[in-house]
């Protein structure tokens, strides 16, 4: 098993569906460069817009290599939930990853630990879905200044692996192979204020070592990507950390040209490896 790289923009509330294919349009001959990485799954790209954006995104982004995500999915998987997007309707337009837990939607909208696991459980257990989950998760700069960076973390990925492991004594192969987490310090998301390189692998290191004591060695293959405030000036010291195999890219994915350069300091491609 291997971990490629994963490079994901989040643009959450920006971007009309206009200006999402302007973005792609832009965005394509930047990335001739890892078209080879790309093409062989060494490096995958994912570009999360609005809902709306999706469909033409999707289109604008055809033959690229880059896959789209969503931000969110609901829990239940149809029904009388106004305002809200099914997994179905992600998988319809071919949305390779979704987004969980983000802590703005933590925040803002009542994604509570149970209604993250419970998204996550509809996401994981769809057999005929390609979709796969990115798990964020994250201490805010109280519980850092309190010391409860690994609690937090603890408490964040409990239920998660919990899930996992249900779903893997009932039967169901790797589910974990279906998940990626991002580690975004809630201090760092919009603030400019990045985690420095050895912050951010200590708290790397740290799920890795929950993952593998959760999962035994298969969790040694769920990539982590970082999040907070990633921009091209600090993407290449953050990604040559051991336990930092990829990037969730907020402000600075709005524009093509930093996110490309972004992408350009992906790190290579990763033998498993339990550091
Ligand atoms: P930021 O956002 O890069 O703008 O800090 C990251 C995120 O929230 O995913």
């Amino acid at each position: 098993m291997t971990r490629a790289a994963l490079v994901v923009a989040n643009w959450k509330m920006n971007m009309t569906a206009t200006q999402a294919a302007e973005f792609a349009a832009r965005l394509r001959p930047l990335l001739a460069p890892v078209a080879n990485e790309l093409a062989t799954g060494q490096l995958e790209i994912a570009v999360a817009p609005p809902f709306p954006a999706l469909e033409r995104l999707g289109r604008a982004l055809a033959g690229s290599g880059v896959v789209l995500a969503a931000q969110d999915v609901h829990e239940a998987e149809s029904g009388a939930f106004t305002g809200e997007v099914a997994r179905a309707m992600l998988d319809d337009l071919d949305c390779r990853y979704v987004l969980i837990g983000h802590s703005e939607r933590r925040q803002h909208f009542g994604d509570d630990e149970a209604r993250v696991v419970a998204k996550l459980e509809r996401v994981l257990t769809a057999a005929t879905s390609g979709l796969r989950a990115i798990l964020c998760v994250g201490e805010t700069l109280a519980e850092r200044e309190a010391g409860r960076l690994t609690s937090v973390l603890a408490r964040q990925l409990s239920g998660p692996l919990a899930l996992i492991q249900r779903l893997r004594a009932a039967g169901t192969i790797a589910p974990e192979a279906r998940l990626a987490l991002a580690y975004e310090p809630v201090w760092a998301i919009g603030t400019g204020r990045v985690a420095t390189p050895e912050i951010a692998q200590a708290a790397h290191a740290e799920i890795r070592r929950i993952l593998v004591e959760r999962l035994g060695s298969a969790g040694a293959g769920v990539r982590i990507l970082y999040g907070g405030s990633v921009k091209a000036s600090n993407a290449k010291a953050l990604l040559a950390e051991n336990d930092i195999d990829g990037a969730l890219v907020g402000g600075a994915s709005l524009d093509p040209t930093e996110f490309a350069e972004i992408v350009a300091c992906r790190r290579p491609f990763r033998m498993e490896s339990v550091s």
